[in-house]
């Protein structure tokens, strides 16, 4: 790849920059110790045939750890690296797949992550899958379930779960509201000493390593755009409360977050409408093109998104700076558009989900 093609994003918005290329030459126009979070979800390549051989998983976790050096190059001491990964079955057989597990421990023991944390994301909108087990047999539960680790560099990452506190329930609420006849201090027989102190709100619940977000977008300028346009939708994408909830946690406004598998770019959207600044590396010329509709204002002008489109895939061009983003509500819009519960989702959800691979 030429040097002076690798310097020049094919859009850059306010705050981000997206490239376009291999992550593996990408990585090389950042600075060291520059980056306060990467985060981002692999393509899961040996999914394509549904399940992982041995051999093939070696080879996906060999390819994956390739990474391991450019991250903790480009991350600050105080930076984060939050990888989500779907599990998978073994070859032929209902035995699961350990390879997330060896990649967690392969970037903790070879290349010197620290685990911060690991956390789950549950999908309740996920089909059940795979088919033999799971619908034929009958003898697996539907796996909705993908692990999140979360790396960091350093053993004190900057961390703030103040940005993330989580609804209380209506029984903490009642308790806050009259804490007298709800609630009496005393040594509980755990051991945990609930004081007075229990009774006064801190605006919100510690969040769980639990992270319950349906991934049913189906409705977004994103897609609207995409099918305007007559492209096909990332068909792998992760929802934007996933990079949202690490993005508020682990970052400040102002610092800066990587995505070197950005697919659609659900994260550098993110990261947009939540003021960080962010870059994004993404190799199908295809995907990052469409990706722009995430941050351009189409909802007057449906002409404008194909001409961007048409004019980010003329090589000719570079950098192109979005002329219209969208400064705020983003996420509160997609939000209002996505479809609350899983009942409700459509067939062709159904079908986008059966073929999420990339
Ligand atoms: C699972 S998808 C990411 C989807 C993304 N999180 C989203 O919400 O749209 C992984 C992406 O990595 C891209 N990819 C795979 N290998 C790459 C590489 N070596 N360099 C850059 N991108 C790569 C694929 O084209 C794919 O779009």
């Amino acid at each position: 790849m030429k040097e002076n093609l690798i310097a020049q994003p094919m859009y850059s918005t306010n705050y981000g920059k997206a490239y376009l290329g291999d992550s593996n030459d990408l990585f090389k126009i950042i600075p060291d110790s520059s980056i306060d979070l990467v985060i981002t979800s692999p393509p899961f390549a040996l999914q394509r045939k549904k399940e992982y051989g041995n051999k093939e998983q070696d080879e996906y976790i060999d390819w994956l750890f390739q990474f391991s050096k450019p991250i903790m190059r480009v991350l600050k001491d105080t930076g984060s690296f939050v990888l989500d990964m779907g599990g998978a079955y073994q070859k032929n057989k209902p035995v699961r797949s350990l390879y997330n597990y060896r990649v967690l421990i392969k970037f903790c023991d070879e290349a010197g992550f620290n685990l911060a944390e690991e956390f789950f994301w549950h999908n309740p909108a996920k089909l059940p899958s795979p088919i033999e087990w799971v619908n034929k047999r009958k003898i697996r539960v539907k796996d909705s379930v993908n692990t999140v680790w979360w790396f960091s560099k350093t053993e004190n990452p900057k961390a703030n779960v103040r940005n993330v506190l989580a609804p209380y329930s209506k029984r903490m609420k009642k308790l806050l509201s009259d804490a007298e006849n709800y609630y009496k201090p005393k040594l509980r027989p755990s051991g945990h000493d609930i004081s007075d102190r229990f009774n006064h709100s801190n605006g919100g619940a510690i969040p769980s390593n639990l992270l319950q977000i349906s991934n049913t977008e189906s409705n977004s300028q994103y897609l609207r755009a995409c099918k305007d346009v007559g492209v096909d939708p990332h068909p792998a994408r992760f929802p934007s409360k996933l990079p949202e909830f690490f993005i508020k946690f682990l970052t400040d406004p102002n610092d800066v977050v990587l995505d070197f598998f950005a697919g659609s770019n659900t994260t550098g959207a993110v990261a947009e409408n939540l003021e960080r600044k962010w870059i994004a590396f993404e190799k199908e010329p295809l995907y990052l093109a469409a990706s722009s509709f995430r941050f351009i204002d189409i909802s007057e002008k449906n002409q404008e998104s194909a001409k961007i489109f048409n004019e980010l895939l003329d090589t000719k061009n570079g950098n192109i700076l979005l002329p219209q983003i969208r400064q705020t509500k983003l996420l509160e819009a997609e939000r209002s558009e996505q479809v609350g519960d899983g009942q409700r989702r459509s067939a062709r959800l159904g079908e986008e989900e059966s073929k999420a691979i990339c």
